[in-house]
Formats: structure tokens, C-alpha cells, sequence
């Protein structure tokens, strides 16, 4: 149940609910967007939040309404590990849903882990530009969650990332995790018809909030920058997320 509704806050009582209203919502614009334009292009978030919505998007009744002969994926943005890591949010997704529901393999575009982070970067924004034939993307929908650092996607605080406006796709090196990142940029993210962020769990109650009440300060909360210039931004959130709301 919705406790209450804001703007485009949307607070739900406990994960499962958030889960089953996001399944609903990406299927109704994934039939939006094909009755509109032929095909539906989501870019998923990683980590561990949208695993439950994957595995519901993978069973009926969801999984009957999505047409996924015209249904595209792409990934917001990935560690830069091998393919079958654990950690490689690609490989979480095939395993919670692309694995179970009979989409074509070619609709599938993993973010490359090789040869190097500035390359598989350019190779995916590449891949971007020629799927999209267009020197800005919209996809149809993008997912997003936030850290307990405000960051989204890869978009972590105090990195050169987040003011790249050129690039659709860059590399980042995350110090605190030791490790590289391939991201979407801001510049693209916010062309997306529609942004849904997800976010579950009293660890983010903090982030939530400095993201969405504290002054503009982008280099300390990164999610700030996400703004739907074109389309229609949501939040999906919990009880527990937004405790200090
Ligand atoms: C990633 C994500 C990242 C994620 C947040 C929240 O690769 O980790 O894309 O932006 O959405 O870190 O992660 P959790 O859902 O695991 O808390």
C-alpha cells in the first residue's frame, strides 16, 4: 500500500509492495513505449535492490504482460569485474531475470569489462549511439538506486565524472571501493523518458534525504544531478528509506 504520495515521491509500506508497484509500472510503460515506438529500452540499475523486482519480472504474471521480442536492455552502469563475477551487475540481472524469460540475446547489452575502463567505456557509448542513431539517446526508462553516499549509478561524490557533459559513458576509478566503474553520464541518464529510483532500507534514510531536501551540493550528494529534462521522475521508496522524510 502506498503510505503516502508526494510529488513524485511514492512511499510504500515494505519492499515487496515497492517491488510489485515498480514490476507494474515498468510494464505499463514498456507497452507505452512499444505501441509509441515500436520497442521498449530500459536501462537497468545494479547492486542489490532491484534483484526482488528482477526475479518478479521474471515469473507470470509479469513476465506474460512484457513483449520481450521488443524489449532492449542496458545497464546503467557496472563494476569493472569479469562477466560472471558476482559482483558484475549484468551477470546479477541474467541471473535473476534475463535467464528465465525468452528474450532474444542480441536485445541484451552488457557494459564490456575488457580490454581497459576507457575503452569499454568508448565501446559502449558506441554501442549506445549506433542502437539509438541519434547524438542523444532517450531511453524509454531508466532504473536507478542510490547509495548510503548519495551516489547513483557510478556517479560517486567527488569524482571527475560527475561533471562530464561530453561523454554518454565514462570510466571511474572509486577509491574507496578499490576498483574501477563504467557509468552512464549525467548527460544521458537525464535524457531518459522516464527515471525511477529505487530505494529500500533504513541505511538510506540519511542519503534520501540530504538528496532530496538538503541545498544543491551535487559533488557531495551526487543523485542531485539526476533530473527527468524530458520525461517524468520517480521515486519509489520505503517505509524504512524514508523514516526521515
Ligand atoms: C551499482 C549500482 C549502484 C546501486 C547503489 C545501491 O553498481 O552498485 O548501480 O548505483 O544502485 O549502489 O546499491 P544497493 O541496491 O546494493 O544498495
Amino acid at each position: 500500500m502506498i503510505m503516502q504520495q508526494k510529488n513524485n515521491i511514492s512511499v510504500f509500506d515494505t519492499p515487496v509492495e515497492l517491488t510489485v508497484a515498480a514490476a507494474a509500472l515498468i510494464v505499463t510503460l514498456a507497452q507505452e513505449a512499444i505501441k509509441a515506438r515500436g520497442r521498449f529500452v530500459i536501462s537497468l540499475s545494479g547492486g542489490n535492490t532491484p534483484k526482488q523486482l528482477y526475479q518478479l519480472l521474471s515469473r507470470p504474471p509479469f513476465s506474460k504482460q512484457m513483449d520481450w521480442e521488443k524489449t532492449f536492455v542496458f545497464w546503467g552502469d557496472e563494476r569493472y569485474v569479469p562477466p560472471a563475477d558476482e559482483q558484475n551487475n549484468a551477470h546479477m540481472a541474467r541471473v535473476a531475470l534475463l535467464d528465465h524469460v525468452p528474450i532474444p540475446p542480441e536485445n541484451i547489452y552488457p557494459i564490456p569489462v575488457e580490454p581497459e575502463p576507457a575503452a569499454a567505456a568508448r565501446a559502449y557509448e558506441d554501442t549506445i549511439r549506433s542502437f539509438f542513431r541519434t547524438a542523444s539517446p532517450v531511453f524509454d526508462l531508466m532504473l536507478l538506486g542510490i547509495g548510503e553516499n548519495a551516489h547513483t549509478a557510478s556517479l560517486f561524490p567527488h569524482t571527475q565524472v560527475l561533471a562530464e557533459r561530453e561523454h554518454l559513458v565514462k570510466e571511474v576509478y572509486i577509491e574507496e571501493l578499490q576498483m574501477f566503474r563504467i557509468t552512464m553520464t549525467v548527460s544521458l541518464i537525464n535524457c531518459a523518458h522516464t527515471i525511477l529510483f529505487l530505494v529500500t532500507g533504513k541505511a538510506k534514510a540519511e542519503a534520501l534525504k540530504k538528496i532530496l531536501t538538503a541545498p544543491f551540493q551535487p559533488n557531495i550528494y551526487p543523485a542531485q544531478l539526476i533530473k527527468a529534462e524530458q520525461g517524468r521522475l520517480y521515486w519509489y521508496v520505503d517505509s524504512d528509506a524514508a523514516a526521515l522524510l
